[in-house]
């Protein structure tokens, strides 16, 4: 891929600090192994997230001090209102302070027990308020999407297919609404194509069952869509973005990631029915109507960003550098997941750790290295995430052991990569002196925020 540079300049900068290897060695030793629990500014390059983590432009910073922080009806209201129905067409949208409240707004009122939500894979916040009030969250990706080295320009597709089988299996009762996730940030930040879609939206409307896009990272998968789907490559990212939403009549959105803000979310929706009944809870879960949870400037923030993610020559210089990193880990032996998504890139801790076994693990192993040997902070997606302890209490190992390295917007520069490919680069070099881990303690459910390990010896 040609190398696009940023199309803007550095206006702000913010002192990081590597500590030395014998402070590295406490810190961590004293966060349980456990990069959860790391102070923040002990991390040296810190790709934990991209959510929330980016960098505001001067645009944003100066919408700021327009904000109106009038309780209800406020000007900066009609900005983010006006800015979220340009992008989506839907006429209905609630602001959520981020996006597991707009998913929770939303499944308070669908999700019960014997409904079936299908995806091309949930995110985690999304599976968990579906199973919370009682339903199936449904992982549908295609194939292909499963492989973790097996090249495919959108590996985040829906499985036609299996969808189908399910619509027709248990009907539009059962399965009240369908969603898809732009791009597919489980299964490695892939985007799904155009046409997969709409195919899913036909189908769904065949079914009579509605459409949500969980949308965190559209203007990414809208990209992707332009470079790799040749009947869109004309297209501008603003009418790819009017394709995509046009199949779906509801939306749900973090946005911490393509909203270029800290903080922010929402639920939008064709249907002026839902809309008004999910307004009264809404009200009591996170603020009146015109504010949802958000300040006045976080608004006008996110609806400047919304503006903003949508050029073509950022998103060049973002995916490129997502592109670019990947290039840098491979062409220091790394194996990563491939092709590389859009806000990350996911390391293979099976094949660095080889010898450590699932039950030790791998990828948890490789966290604690990367911090160790450079200061950088991934995040485990392996055993310690979703590995689980059978009946007959033998240990069931996820299926993948991943080190995902999310990148944040418009933060660090190449250099910064450039340096954890050349610290990844070493890990493999020296992994056998890596023996794992074992848990020490841990909580009854999501226990890779807070466990705590020590290292095999
Ligand atoms: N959906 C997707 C696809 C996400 O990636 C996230 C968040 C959410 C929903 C929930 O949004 O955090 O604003 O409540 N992903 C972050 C991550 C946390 O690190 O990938 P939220």
């Amino acid at each position: 891929m040609k190398s696009w540079p940023e199309p803007y300049r550095i206006k702000m900068v913010e002192a990081i600090r590597l500590p030395r290897r014998e402070e590295r060695e406490r810190i961590l030793r004293e966060a349980g192994y456990n990069l959860f629990m790391v102070r923040a500014e002990d991390v040296f390059i810190d790709l934990l997230t991209d959510s929330g983590t980016g960098a505001m432009s001067d645009r944003q910073w100066s919408a700021l001090m327009r904000g109106d922080e009038s309780y209800a009806q406020a000007r900066s209201w009609f900005r983010f209102y006006e800015a979220v129905r340009g992008f989506t067409g839907m006429e209905h949208v609630l602001p959520t302070h981020q996006g597991r409240a707009a998913e929770n707004l939303l499944f308070s009122q669908i999700a019960r027990p014997g409904i079936s939500i299908p995806n091309n894979s949930h995110f985690d916040t999304t599976r968990a308020n579906i199973e919370f009030f009682g339903a199936e969250a449904v992982d549908l990706v295609i194939p292909e999407g499963r492989d973790i080295h097996l090249d495919h320009p959108f590996k985040g597709n829906m499985d036609l297919n299996r969808l189908e089988a399910l619509l027709k299996e248990k009907g539009r009762k059962s399965v009240p609404l369908c969603m898809i996730t732009i791009t597919n940030n489980t299964g490695g930040g892939q985007p799904v194509s155009l046409a997969n879609i709409r195919a899913t939206g036909e189908l769904c409307r065949r079914y009579g069952v509605p459409l949500f896009l969980d949308c965190c990272r559209f203007a990414e998968n809208a990209y992707f869509i332009k470079l790799r789907e040749p009947e869109c490559a004309r297209m501008s990212i603003r009418e790819i973005v009017a394709a995509m939403f046009a199949c779906a009549d509801g939306a749900t959105m973090s946005a911490k990631k393509d909203g270029l803000g800290n903080i922010g979310g929402f639920l939008a929706l064709r249907d002026g029915d839902l809309a008004a009944r999910l307004k009264s809870m809404l009200i009591l879960k996170e603020g009146f109507p015109t504010y949802g949870g958000l300040a006045g400037r976080d608004l006008e923030a996110l609806a400047q960003g919304f503006e903003e993610v949508q050029e073509e020559d950022y998103l060049e210089a973002r995916v490129g550098q997502i592109a670019r990193f990947g290039e840098a880990l491979k062409g220091r032996g790394v194996p990563i997941l491939e092709p590389t998504g859009g806000h990350a890139v996911y390391l293979d801790a099976r094949g660095i750790l080889p010898h450590v076994p699932a039950h030790a693990f791998p990828a948890q192993s490789l966290t604690a290295e990367l911090y160790l040997e450079g200061g950088v902070r991934g995040v485990e997606i392996g055993s310690l995430m979703f590995g689980k302890t059978g009946k007959d209490g033998r240990f069931l190992p996820a299926a993948l052991e991943l080190v995902r390295l999310a990148v944040p917007r418009r933060v660090y520069t190449d250099n910064h990569l450039g340096y954890v490919a050349e610290v990844t680069g070493e890990i493999v070099q020296n992994a056998s002196s890596c023996k794992g881990f074992r848990i020490v303690e841990e909580a009854p459910f999501l226990r890779h925020f807070t466990a705590r390990l020590e290292p095999l010896a």
